[in-house]
């Protein structure tokens, strides 16, 4: 599995900690920015990230903005796309048990790194449940989507 990381201006400084935290945990991350404190726009960087996720299954999305919602709202525009603001391990984790997420949003500002390292953790190690319940109900969500 290969992580792909994202942040807008707000999110830049804890893209840049997490990068560094995939690294020593040995998981190939690529980077597509921003790459400075300038200010930017987000859905600029969540749309990017999510149409790689939707188009590989080895792929997962970890985007980063001020309070994480930005982006996450942004992603799920995309086909495919379940993403998840998670500022918890066990909503992170949950969402991969019973929703099988595939981007992560994560809030730049104001939250400790602790619990960015332990969210990460919980969400890159946990797999779907494979539950008939919880397929049926991400097909719905598939459903609608190509009906739109
Ligand atoms: C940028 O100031 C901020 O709005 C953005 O990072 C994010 O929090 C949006 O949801």
């Amino acid at each position: 599995m290969k992580v792909i990381v994202a942040s807008d201006h707000a999110g830049f400084r804890l893209k840049e900690r997490i990068k560094q935290y995939l690294k020593r945990k040995k998981i190939d991350t690529i980077d597509l920015g921003t790459n400075s404190l300038d200010s930017v726009d987000y859905p600029d960087y969540a749309i990017k990230v999510a149409e790689k996720v939707a188009a590989d299954k080895n792929l997962r999305g970890i985007l980063v903005c001020g309070t994480g919602t930005g982006m996450t709202i942004a992603a799920n525009k995309v086909k495919g796309i379940r993403a998840v603001a998670a500022y918890d391990a066990y909503s992170a984790k949950m969402s991969r048990i019973d929703n099988d997420a595939n981007v992560l949003g994560l809030r730049g500002r104001f939250f400790p790194f602790n619990r960015v390292k332990k969210i990460i953790r919980v969400w890159l190690d946990t797999p779907f449940s494979g539950k008939d319940r919880h397929k049926k109900r991400i097909e719905k969500i598939a459903d609608y989507e190509s009906r739109g």
